[in-house]
């Protein structure tokens, strides 16, 4: 979704490279990445797409080929299910090829972090796909970070992302908190992350989305469970605090809307970014459309806007997306900012709001009728 520019891809192509959008069409190669989504099904692991990775690519697999994993997954798939797939498909012992897993950690729309300045944590099932892994992104530049095992690598992505996650959770449970004793949370927020040591900031908002908070936690506490019997439950507990912000965000937004006193019914609120994420056109499990839905449980009548995610030119979730514009803004009794891309400038959209719900301070500094979160 819009992370790599179409202009780069056309690049990569003059210089040799070729994409096919089939498995067969692939000839003959010496390593393979596998990215294929790892989502939730019924709230387990969906290893349908690895699956089928694995078994398209055993199809064309040579003995010495090189398979490296990068989706996000539970400890022991690459050796559990990757080697044993391709081997399977492709009738070669497990010991004539080399499988390894390399976490992906690109974070879309980052303009400090990318994969070129990011380690790159590489593991393999022997010492040799070890070596061999290791290389290959070597070869491309990047700084590696080698682990003993594949299982501590794929455990170490789950750590990252649900360490993210349950701090999270932590400051959207301390906002709610703050709200009921008449704290500005905002404000503590900002005087805590003044403290150079022993501490992380996070902000809340009115909701987690994209495709890795509301689910890699959760492969974390479900392989715990079936494969350790044992429990994560700050993991659980954080998933659960941070799908409740959504219906939080509803209810700030239905008491703003009184208080504002606006007698015209139906009372119409546009919601202000469907992207989960600022600067990006990425929707995937974006918590707008959980306010949308509850907005409109509540007989609100509610319009999708977001400059970037328009450019799509279609509906997502099977709404349509407006473009911003400060004459489409004055028509709302209430706008709710759920993400501020940078295309939108904030004079025009505060001069042309009549109240704003501002989930995430984006607009600390400036004047505008209505609140933050
Ligand atoms: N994109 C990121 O920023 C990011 C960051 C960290 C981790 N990850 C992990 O990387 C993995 C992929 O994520 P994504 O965001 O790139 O997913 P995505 O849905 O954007 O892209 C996955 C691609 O895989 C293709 N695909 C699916 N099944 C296939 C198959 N059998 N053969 C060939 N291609 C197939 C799809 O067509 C799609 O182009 C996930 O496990 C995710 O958790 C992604």
């Amino acid at each position: 979704m819009g992370d790599i520019p179409n202009e780069r891809l056309e690049s990569a192509r003059g210089r040799g490279f070729t994409a096919v959008t089939n498995a067969q069409s692939l000839r003959s190669w010496d390593v393979a990445i596998i990215a294929v989504p790892t989502p939730l099904l019924n709230g387990e692991p969906d290893m349908s797409f690895v699956t089928l990775a694995c078994v398209a690519l055993a199809q064309t697999l040579s003995p010495g080929g090189c398979i490296i994993l990068e989706s996000t997954t539970y400890p022991g798939t690459t050796r559990g299910l990757v080697a044993r797939v391709v081997s399977e498909e492709s009738g070669l012992s497990e010991s004539d090829f080399l499988v390894g897993f390399s976490p992906e950690r690109i974070d879309p729309g980052n303009t400090k972090y990318s994969l070129e300045n990011t380690p790159k944590v590489v593991s393999g099932l022997s010492s040799e796909a070890l070596s061999r892994v290791d290389s290959f992104y070597q070869s491309l530049g990047l700084q590696t970070v080698r682990a003993l095992t594949c299982e501590a690598a794929e455990l170490a992505k789950l750590v990252e992302n649900s360490f993210r996650q349950v701090n999270i959770a932590l400051v959207n449970e301390v906002l709610v908190a703050a709200r009921a004793m008449g704290i500005d949370p905002w404000e503590a927020f900002r005087l805590a992350a003044t403290k150079p040591f022993g501490f992380m900031g996070f902000l809340p908002g009115p909701g987690v989305g994209g495709h890795c908070l509301p689910i890699d936690p959760i492969y974390l506490s479900w392989a715990a469970r079936q494969f350790g019997d044992s429990q994560i439950r700050l993991i659980e507990a954080a998933d659960a605090a941070n799908r409740e912000m959504p219906k939080y965000t509803t209810a700030r937004a239905i008491a703003l809307l009184e208080q504002g006193g606006a007698s015209e019914r139906p009372r119409k609120v546009m919601l202000l970014g469907v992207a989960y994420k600022r600067n990006t056109d990425d929707y995937r499990e974006s918590p707008t459309f959980q306010v949308l839905k509850e907005l409109e449980s509540e007989g609100i009548q509610v319009t999708l806007c977001d400059p970037i995610v328009a450019e799509l030119n279609r509906p997502v979730e099977g709404y349509s997306v407006a473009r911003w514009s400060p004459d489409l803004c004055k028509s709302f009794h209430l706008v709710v900012v759920m993400v501020l891309h940078d295309v939108v400038p904030i004079e025009e959209l505060i001069l042309s709001s009549a109240l704003i719900l501002d989930t995430r301070n984006f607009l600390d500094g400036f004047e505008f009728d209505g609140e933050t979160l």
